[in-house]
Order: C-alpha cells, then structure tokens, then sequence
C-alpha cells in the first residue's frame, strides 16, 4: 500500500515512511520502546548513505563498515546488513515516500534492542531494533563555490571513533559550537592533530600532496575520504595518511571536508585564519567534480527491479 494522498490532481504529496522492525509507517507513527538500549545507552550503529535518482551510491561499502561496527559492537547482523534485503527496504521507502528522483538519504539505524536497564548486554533472545528512513537532500553548492569557515575543538571522544555509533554527543556539542560561532563546522584536534570534523574527514593540501589523518581507531573511515583518496591517486595527486597539526595550518595551500553529505566542501577560514589563497582550492575543486561525475554515473542506470517507478 502507498501511503500518500493526492492534493491536487497534478501533485501528490507524499508522508515519508520509516521502515521500523519489518514494518513500514508514515515516519511520525514510527515509535521505539523507551526501554530501547539505543535511547537509553547509545548503544547501537548507523549509516547514512547518499541517494540519488533512487539509488545509494555504494551501497556495499557502506554496508561493510556496518557490519564491522556491529561485529565490533558485538550485535549479531540483522538480514538487512545484507545488498538486496537493504535496497528492497531502501527501495520501497523511497518510492513510497516520493524520493525516487532527485538527492536523497537513506539512513540506517540498529541498536541491541529494548530490554530493561542493565549495563552489560541483555538475554540473547533480544532482538535488535532496525530503523531507516528517508530524506530529502540538498547539496550545499553555494558553501562550495565560496567556501566554508571553521572553528576547531578539543577532539574529547573515545578511542574507537572508527565505530559508527549513534553516541554523537562531543559532536553535537562541536557541531553546535561552531553554529553559534557563525561557522559551517569544527574540526577536532587530539594532541595537536586534525583528527576529522563533527561529521566529516578533514584533507590538507601541503606541499602539492593530499595530508590527511591515517584510517585508524582515532577517525570514522569515511567512504567518501576513501573515494576521494582513489581519485586523488588517479589523477596523480600525492596522497600520504599522515595527520597533519594545528601548527602546519598557516603552511597548508588547501583544506576541504570530505563526506556523504558534505561531498568536498573547501575550508577557507579556521577560526580567524585564511587557508591558502583564502579561496576554494584547485584540488578540492577538481575532486569534487571527478566525485560528482562518480556519484552520477554509479546512480544513473536505475535498477527497475528494485525502483519501479511510482504508481501515478
Ligand atoms: N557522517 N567522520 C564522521 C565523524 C562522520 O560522522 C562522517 C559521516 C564522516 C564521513 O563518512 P562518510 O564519507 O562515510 O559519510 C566522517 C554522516 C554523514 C552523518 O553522521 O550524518
């Protein structure tokens, strides 16, 4: 069944759905026990996947750091940690919710499941709790084309930042703190390094090579980063995962923030301080475009089997 209603004859507007433990409900009816270890611990996994023309840009390694996580995490993979039971679930939200043309996210969510209040894990009959949903995306092309200011924080999180877990609090907080700061982001600095933004990794250009932090236990190992790194290297850019510092930011020529929702957004201020030119960079700019072209192509040929078309 659709859930929608027609307004005019011309448009539908469409509720959008959230897929919540097998079933599909408009997104306000959608509700997890207040027993549920996610609300009380944090204690459960995301993804957030890029959507365009109806299809998730690589579905499978977002899928593989999912699984990681939850192996991590140790919460047993739930069948839609696999391709087709995730793009059949993707696919219906989508189309159901009107998002089968245009930008969109699909968000994931799984956490160990609503038992009462005990800090190690609950009897292993619990099942986990699977959420996803849908939105509506708008790519920040202005922020692009002018650039971004920054502000950096103190990186107070844990040692497994390579998890993606749905306790976000340190960056909600930066996140936050760069918003009253008039600035699109923060990025964290642990013991003098740029480790990664509230929700994004952090590239440098420095001495015509790409800088950034090493994929270890201290960063989330962004798919974007990792997509960027393999078109950095394809169009002979140097790459080296070595962090780089605070102290090197007034040597750096170029900056940018690189993710899902961020695609490659160039950093022109960091608190009060220009990054090179104090324009977006000619790296950034030609990484964004080979990433664009990337995201297009790989969600152009649409798979009807999965994203039939909407009844009209
Ligand atoms: N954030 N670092 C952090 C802390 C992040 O939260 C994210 C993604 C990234 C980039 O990863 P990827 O390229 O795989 O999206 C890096 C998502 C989009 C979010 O929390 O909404």
């Amino acid at each position: 069944m659709e859930i929608g209603f027609q307004v005019t004859h011309s448009r539908r507007v469409h509720a959008v759905l959230a897929y919540l433990n097998g079933q599909y409900l408009p997104r306000s009816a959608a509700m997890v026990p207040v027993d549920d270890r996610g609300f009380v611990f944090g204690d459960g996994v995301y993804e957030v996947w890029r959507v365009v023309s109806g299809r998730l840009f690589e579905t499978e390694r977002h899928l593989q750091r999912l699984r990681y996580g939850l192996n991590e995490i140790r919460i047993a993979a739930p069948d839609i940690a696999c391709g087709d039971v995730l793009a059949r679930v993707a696919g219906r939200l989508l189309r159901e919710s009107g998002l089968a043309e245009g930008e969109a996210t699909f968000y994931l969510e799984i956490t160990r499941g609503a038992a009462p209040r005990t800090h190690n894990f609950p009897p292993a009959s619990t099942k986990p709790t699977v959420f996803a949903t849908v939105n509506r995306f708008n790519p920040a092309d202005d922020l692009r084309r002018t650039g971004a200011r920054v502000i950096t924080v103190p990186d107070v999180r844990w040692m497994r930042c390579d998890i993606k877990s749905v306790q976000l609090l340190p960056n909600v907080l930066a996140k936050q703190q760069a918003a009253e700061a008039g600035a699109v982001d923060a990025l964290m600095i642990r013991d003098g390094m740029i480790t990664e933004s509230s929700h994004a990794n952090v590239l440098a250009v420095l001495d015509g090579a790409i800088r950034t932090h090493p994929a270890n236990n201290l960063i989330l190992r962004g798919i974007t980063r990792q997509i960027v790194l393999e078109i950095a290297r394809e169009i002979g850019v140097a790459v080296h995962e070595h962090a780089f510092s605070e102290r090197d930011l007034p040597r750096l020529e170029e900056l940018f923030l690189v993710g899902t929702t961020t695609d490659v957004t160039p950093v022109v201020r960091v608190d009060d301080a220009a990054i090179g030119s104090g324009a977006p960079g000619p790296i950034a700019k030609r990484l964004f475009t080979e990433l664009r072209a990337r995201i297009d192509a790989a969600c152009s040929a649409r798979l009807e089997s999965d994203f039939a078309p909407a009844p009209a």
